[in-house]
C-alpha cells in the first residue's frame, strides 16, 4: 500500500480521493484474506494509527468546497471497511461453531438422569399389595403421638418396665392442661401398635388394617436404625382364632419372600398381645446358616398375638362379641430378607449413596 503524505500539508482533493479509494482496495482485500482476530484488523485499518485516520485528518486542510465530496468518500471507505469487517466476523464465528459445536441433529438427545422410588418405598407398596389382596386397607395414624396410644392404651403402665424398651424420643410440650389423661406427653412413635386403639376408636368393625409408618428406637447397629419403619396389621371380628393369625402370617411369607423361606412362631411377651409371638424368617443371604445380619440363620420379623383383653376395652370394642390379632414387623428387615437383596448392613439404606441405591 502505498504511503500517505506528510500531515498538515496541503493536499488535492483528486490525489487524497485517489489514496482513500485505494485504501478502499487494499483494505477490503487484506481483510478478507487475513486470519487475523476481528479486533486487531478493524485497529490496523480503522485504528487511531490507521492510514485511513491519517487520511481523515487531512480534512483539515484540504479547501473548504472541496470539503463535502471527500467527506462522502470518507465515509463511503469507511463503510466499506466496516462492512468487510463485519462479514469477516460472521465467517469466522460460523467457522468457530463449525468444527467445535456442529452437531448431527437425528442422534437422539442425552436424558436427564431419571431416579426411581427409594427402595422402602417400594417395599411399603409391596407390602399394601399383598395384604390389599386378602382384604386389609392401608392406613395411617400418626408417627409423632400423644403417648397413650403406644404405652397405655397397649396396657403398659407408665411405671411398668416392658416400655423401657420402647421409652425413646419424647418431644417438649407442656401438655394440655385440665385436659384428659390420654394428652400429657408427646412421643415419637417406637411402634406402630399406637395405631391399633386408634383404628378400633373409628368405631367401625370389623377391621382390616395394614398400618405402615415410622418409628423411632434408641438403636444403631448392623440391624438396627433410630429411625425404620413397621407395618402393623389388625384383624379385629368374631370367632378370630390363632389359626387365623398362622394362616396371614404364612400367606404374607410366601408371596413376600417366595416358596423356600420358612417361618416359625415362638412363644414371647407382649403386654398388649395374649397369648404373644415372636415371628422369625429363615436368613435369606446364607439360607439358616448363619452369617453376619442373621448370627444363627434366623431373622426375627416382629411380634405378633391375640389382641389384649385390656386393648380391645381401651378401644371401645365388646369383648363379649369380639376378638382378634395383630402382628408388627420392620419394613426395611423385611425388605432384605427377600431373597435377591442380599443386603447384609441396614444401615446402607439411609446412606443415601446413589451407588447403592439405584441397584434396586
Ligand atoms: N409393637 C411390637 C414391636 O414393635 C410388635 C407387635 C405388634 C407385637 C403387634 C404384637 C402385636 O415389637
Amino acid at each position: 500500500m502505498k504511503k500517505i503524505v506528510q500531515k498538515e500539508q496541503p493536499i488535492a482533493k483528486e490525489q487524497v480521493i485517489r489514496l482513500l479509494l485505494t485504501l478502499q482496495e487494499d483494505a477490503v482485500a487484506a481483510i478478507g484474506e487475513s486470519n487475523e482476530a476481528i479486533d486487531e484488523l478493524r485497529l490496523t485499518w480503522l485504528g487511531k494509527e490507521s492510514e485511513f485516520a491519517k487520511l481523515a485528518s487531512c480534512m483539515r486542510t484540504v479547501k473548504s468546497e472541496d470539503k463535502q465530496q471527500i467527506g462522502a468518500v470518507l465515509n463511503g471507505v469507511k463503510k466499506s471497511i466496516e462492512s468487510a469487517l463485519s462479514s469477516r466476523h460472521v465467517y469466522q464465528t460460523s467457522q468457530a461453531s463449525s468444527s467445535s459445536d456442529w452437531f448431527d441433529t437425528t442422534v437422539p438427545g442425552d436424558l436427564p438422569p431419571q431416579g426411581h422410588l427409594h427402595i422402602v418405598s417400594q417395599a411399603i407398596d409391596e407390602i399394601t399389595d399383598i395384604f390389599n389382596k386378602i382384604g386389609f386397607t392401608r392406613v395411617r395414624h400418626p408417627e409423632v403421638d400423644w403417648d397413650w396410644y403406644p404405652f397405655e392404651s397397649l396396657n403398659m403402665p407408665h411405671s411398668h418396665p416392658a416400655s423401657d424398651e420402647w421409652e425413646t424420643f419424647y418431644i417438649r410440650y407442656p401438655g394440655v392442661p385440665g385436659s384428659d389423661y390420654k394428652k400429657q406427653k408427646i412421643v415419637l412413635t417406637p411402634h406402630t401398635s399406637n395405631g391399633q386403639v386408634r383404628e378400633m376408636e373409628k368405631g367401625v368393625l370389623p377391621i382390616r388394617m395394614i398400618n405402615i409408618a415410622k418409628c423411632y428406637r434408641r438403636q444403631i447397629d448392623v440391624s438396627h436404625t433410630p429411625m425404620f419403619h413397621q407395618f402393623e396389621g389388625l384383624y379385629i371380628d368374631k370367632n378370630v382364632s390363632i389359626g387365623h393369625l398362622k394362616g396371614v402370617l404364612d400367606y404374607f411369607a410366601k408371596h413376600c419372600f417366595g416358596p423356600d423361606r420358612v417361618t416359625r412362631i415362638r412363644p414371647f411377651h407382649f403386654q398388649f398381645t395374649e397369648p404373644s409371638f415372636e415371628v422369625d424368617i429363615s436368613c435369606g443371604i446364607c439360607s439358616g446358616k448363619g452369617c453376619k445380619l442373621c448370627k444363627e440363620g434366623w431373622l426375627e420379623l416382629g411380634g405378633a398375638g391375640m389382641v389384649h383383653p385390656i386393648v380391645l376395652t381401651n378401644g371401645k370394642v365388646d369383648t363379649k362379641k369380639y376378638n382378634g390379632f395383630a402382628f408388627g414387623w420392620g419394613v426395611e428387615r423385611a425388605y432384605m430378607m427377600k431373597s435377591n437383596t442380599n443386603i447384609d448392613d441396614i444401615r446402607l439404606i439411609y446412606g443415601n449413596d446413589v451407588r447403592f441405591l439405584k441397584q434396586f
